[in-house]
């Protein structure tokens, strides 16, 4: 039986990967500020290390398979907090875990970023050279110095900067043996995106992002390519991002990609 951890277990995403993989017969330590096997706070340096140490300790130094969804929304704040959860809190967990995943059967994992992670180039994301360099307290200067676009800042450049995190690894997770892909979602009915609604400064924008598939996701079509992604049928797909944005990307740029 495949051992899988999933960041961010409790709610939405992860709570319906938890569904996904139980059914496809994997064994699951959920991770989240409560209602999970492991309970942690990743925003903060000892929560994550508190986590790495716990989950290691569960998986006996050997895991198969590993998926962080755990994350905040624009809304969120400080906005140190949304960056803190998503960026940190994934790379953070993905550099812990790799010598457990060394040790798994077929390992693979996938990071949920977001189609906001193509918002911004990385050479103009305004975070890029402090997040290369780890460093939180500048990277809270720099929200400080945004003002009121701090929270939409440090949603896009977190997810843009998760993104260039995975495929940086990807020759060393490669050489490894274990594949590593990101996930990149458009709107998703999840308490994450009903909060961002409810805030007046953010409601109208997600309302009226439309996209070409006109309606918003649900949780269970991204869990559906997390399964994918993290399974046999994609063993030679690494270092990927795939869109599960209902083609908002392709309008958006048909371009680039
Ligand atoms: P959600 O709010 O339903 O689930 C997020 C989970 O992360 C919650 O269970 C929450 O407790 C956990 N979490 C938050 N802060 C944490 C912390 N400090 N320590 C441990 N766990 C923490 O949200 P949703 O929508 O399922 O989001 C999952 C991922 O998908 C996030 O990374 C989000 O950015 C991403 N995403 C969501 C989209 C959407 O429209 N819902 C769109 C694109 C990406």
């Amino acid at each position: 039986m495949p051992l899988t951890v999933i960041t961010g277990a409790a709610s939405g995403i992860g709570a319906a990967t938890r569904l996904a993989l139980h059914a496809a017969g994997h064994a699951v330590i959920g991770v989240d500020l409560r209602d999970a096997e492991v309970s942690a706070d990743l925003s903060t340096a000892q929560g994550r290390a508190a986590a790495a140490d716990a989950l290691l300790t569960r998986c006996g130094g050997r895991l198969d398979h590993l998926v962080l969804c755990a994350g905040l929304g624009p809304h969120v704040e400080p906005a140190s907090r949304v960056l803190a959860v998503n960026y940190f809190g994934a790379v953070q967990l993905l550099d812990a875990l790799l010598p457990a995943l060394r040790g798994g059967n077929q390992p693979s994992a996938v990071v949920v970023s977001s189609v906001a992670s193509t918002q911004l180039d990385w050479d103009r994301n305004p975070l890029a050279t402090v997040l290369d360099a780890g460093d939180e307290a500048a990277a809270q200067a720099v929200l400080q110095a945004a003002g009121e676009r701090a929270g939409q800042l440090a949603y896009a450049a977190s997810k843009n900067a998760l993104t260039v995190a995975v495929r940086r690894r990807a020759a060393a997770w490669g050489a490894a043996g274990v594949r590593l892909n990101s996930v990149a979602p458009g709107a998703v009915e999840t308490p994450l995106l009903q909060a961002g609604l409810a805030d007046p400064r953010y409601g109208p924008a997600i309302e009226s992002f439309k996209a070409p598939i006109p309606r918003r996701a649900r949780s269970a079509e991204i869990a559906a390519v997390i399964a994918f992604l993290l399974g046999p049928q994609a063993s030679y797909v690494h270092g990927a991002q795939l869109l599960v944005d209902g083609g908002v990307d392709a309008a958006a740029r048909p371009t680039r990609f």
